[in-house]
């Protein structure tokens, strides 16, 4: 259920403009930044306010990599496997990343940190191969860069939480 904070954030944003519809990748985003994805009921109310019918609205939440219908870890790690990359052994990361943490594509470790998914070109080419976390972008991944990577996020969620 969307708080009235939440629901007055998303009014406030869907004001400012010729339809409300214009704005549905920005509120489901804002929603995702504090329910961590879009639930079945999140994208009900959604829809209500944006005067879209659910399906319409399923229909925008699919086509967006970034829309994320199922819970997600805190830090998605989305691993390009566009040409370029595919051409530096992107799988490789693939499994160094799967190894690292215990889990396959599309899986969130048990402790909801990391979730691995895969995307197609970040734009990164000539650094591949290339992965995005969040909104930061990583190129030229090695084993041992990788390593490094995911260490610094968790020493960072450990920190966020000691806080
Ligand atoms: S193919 Fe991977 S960043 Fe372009």
């Amino acid at each position: 259920m969307l708080s009235n904070v939440l629901k007055e954030i998303i009014r406030e944003k869907i004001a400012h403009g010729e339809h409300p519809r214009e704005h549905a990748v920005d509120v489901m985003l804002e929603i995702q930044k504090h329910h961590g994805h879009m639930s079945d009921e999140a994208m009900i109310e959604a829809s209500k306010l944006l005067g879209m019918t659910p399906l319409e609205l399923e229909e925008l939440a699919t086509f967006y990599d970034h829309i994320y219908r199922e819970p997600v870890g805190k830090y998605v790690i989305r691993i390009c496997d566009g040409t370029l990359c595919w051409m530096q052994d992107h799988l490789s990361v693939v499994e160094h990343i799967a190894s690292r943490l215990g889990i396959r594509m599309g899986e969130t470790t048990p402790d909801g940190l990391f979730t691995m998914l895969p995307v197609c070109c970040l734009g990164y080419c000539d650094r591949a191969p290339a992965m995005m976390i969040n909104q930061r972008i990583f190129g030229r991944l090695t084993p041992q860069k990788i390593d490094r990577i995911l260490q610094r996020l968790r020493d960072e969620a450990s920190l966020a939480e000691a806080e």
